[in-house]
């Protein structure tokens, strides 16, 4: 059996990486939790089981997976003494998916998550005389606001940030490479959206917030670039490919987990406005909102949004696409049918709600 301690499994991307993992029978999870999250890690642990018994023969899933209730930001994760040592003598292989993603969080809150956690998780590998690899999830945002293209062995752009999440994301890459000097797998993921099939997802984020923001007409102007352009990807897609090239044979290296297409947010956020019936606000030029008066409360509401709509990086990805193709595999291009079910996904859970018309 092997061991694999996955953090961040309450999440949208750990959840999927978990459904991954548990198609393996002979994979035994270890979840790490916070305590407020145990509930949630019992709807994760029950899907997986679910998924499972679809697939003939597959032996149980749930007594394959044990959950550590611990926190990433605490010394041994918090655990108890007894509980850190049976763990550190467990596992073989680590998925580090947990982090603070929140755009508007200050530099020490998303710092004591995003690096702190990887110090904590860095000294477990240390404590363990077994862990033969480590894949820690980062984020193209590493790119702040750079204007250049970010490849797979590049991190240092002359980049300043546009907030403390890029800024904590980029420092923990950085950690890493210092401490385990390049031995373990940094699988930078564009901006996560929903499942392939359904659209479905945990927890609505950037994106997501910005349609929410701009469905209840916080503002009527909004300072973006028509042209901007982001690469999304389905998070189910980015476990798929995550998992198959950790469980490569591939050296430990950097890659890029993004669809081969990038969409046009002007044109992505009109569609969503008219599938549900809203009006957007009135995109202006950066350069001209400076002087536009608006409320100190809707600047606050709109500011952590404004970087990522005149947003400049690129990222490029030849080694990963070459990787994958190696192994078989291709990422799906994103386009309006994958959007519009995204929209619907939204719409069936009420996170925006499509106006009836009454005609
Ligand atoms: N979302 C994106 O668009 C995006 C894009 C690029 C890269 N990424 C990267 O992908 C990874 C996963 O992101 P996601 O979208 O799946 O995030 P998510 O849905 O917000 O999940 C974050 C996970 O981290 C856990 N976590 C947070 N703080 C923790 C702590 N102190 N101790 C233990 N667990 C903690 C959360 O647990 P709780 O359930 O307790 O909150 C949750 O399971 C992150 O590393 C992120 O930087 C995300």
């Amino acid at each position: 059996m092997k061991y694999i301690l996955v953090t961040g499994s309450t999440g949208d991307l750990g959840s999927c990486i978990c459904e991954q993992l548990a198609l393996r029978e002979d994979y035994h999870l270890l979840l790490l939790v916070r305590a407020q999250s145990l509930n949630k890690v019992r709807f994760v642990v029950d899907s997986l089981e679910m998924r499972g018994r679809k697939i003939d023969s597959l032996r149980s899933v749930k007594s394959r997976v044990t959950v550590f209730c611990g926190d990433i930001r605490r010394e041994n994760f918090g655990l108890k003494v007894g509980e850190y040592s049976r763990l550190v003598n467990l596992v073989d292989e680590v998925y580090h998916a947990a982090a603070e993603i929140g755009f508007n969080l200050t530099l020490e809150e998303v710092r004591n998550t995003n690096v702190g956690g990887c110090e904590n998780i860095v000294a477990f590998i240390k404590d363990s005389n077994k862990v033969s690899k480590l894949h820690y999830i980062s984020t193209t945002f590493v790119l702040g606001d750079s204007e250049k293209t970010l490849a797979e062995n590049s991190l240092d752009l002359g980049q300043r940030f546009n907030n403390s999440y890029e800024r904590s994301k980029y420092e923990a890459e950085k950690y890493l490479s210092r401490s385990l000097s390049g031995d373990a797998n940094i699988f930078r993921t564009s901006i996560l959206t929903g499942k392939f099939e359904d659209g479905s997802i945990k927890n609505f984020k950037l994106l997501y917030e910005a349609m929410r923001l701009f469905s209840r007409g916080v503002v009527e102007i909004f300072p973006g670039s028509k042209r901007v352009r982001h690469n999304i990807i389905p998070v189910d897609i980015a476990a798929m490919a995550i998992v198959l090239i950790a469980e490569s044979k591939c050296e430990p290296s950097t890659y890029h987990i993004i669809s081969p297409n990038t969409v046009n947010c002007y044109d992505l956020l009109k569609n969503a406005a008219k599938y549900f019936g809203y009006c957007n606000p009135r995109w202006i030029k950066p350069s001209e909102f400076k002087s536009r008066r608006i409320s100190s409360i809707q600047r606050r509401i709109i500011e952590p949004f404004v970087p990522f709509f005149s947003y400049k990086g690129r990222y490029s990805a030849d080694y990963t696409e070459k990787i994958l193709k190696d192994l078989g595999f291709a990422i799906p291009k994103v386009g309006v049918d994958y959007v519009n079910r995204l929209f619907q996904y939204m719409n069936k859970v009420g996170y925006i709600k499509k106006k009836h018309s009454l005609s």
